[in-house]
């Protein structure tokens, strides 16, 4: 059927130990294979990848305009300062599905602004490592 490219930002390497009560004790191996699962009981495969370098997310988000019908992607802190990562979603076609772990509206006001949610299709938030899964429903649905 289709395949997604599950993307992951700075520091969410780190799930499992980091901020547990923030971010929960459930590792970013468990979400990858969770996800993969989900989505190849509909046929539909996955593929994951995590950086702590902003230019390659950029160079991902490029490649994948090729290979994927959709991104799920979790920017981590770049959600709020890079125009660079916007860039590069505005200059691809495969829809994007920005997912935050945290209420990030609940947190410090410089996690309140996105620079990426006005060019992706979607963006969920601070419904725990669920919001990755409820990503994955929206492409195969
Ligand atoms: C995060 C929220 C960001 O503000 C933070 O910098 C992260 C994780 C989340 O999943 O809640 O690294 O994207």
């Amino acid at each position: 059927m289709g395949n997604v490219l599950l993307l992951n930002g700075p520091n969410l390497n780190r799930l499992g130990k980091r901020e547990p009560d923030i971010y929960g004790d459930t590792t970013l191996e468990d979400i990858e294979q969770r996800v993969r699962q989900q989505l190849a009981a509909s046929s539909w495969g996955m593929d994951s990848k995590q950086s702590n370098h902003e230019g390659d997310l950029i160079d991902w988000i490029h490649q994948a305009e090729d290979s994927y019908d959709g991104i799920i992607f979790n920017p981590g802190a770049y959600t709020h300062t890079s125009i660079a990562i916007r860039d590069a979603i505005s200059s691809v076609t495969v829809p994007v599905i920005e997912v935050h772990i945290s209420n990030v509206h609940q947190r410090e006001s410089f996690r309140h602004v996105s620079m990426l949610a006005p060019v992706c299709a979607g963006q969920i938030v601070g419904l725990g490592v669920k919001g990755y899964e409820l990503a994955a429903s929206y492409f195969i649905s």
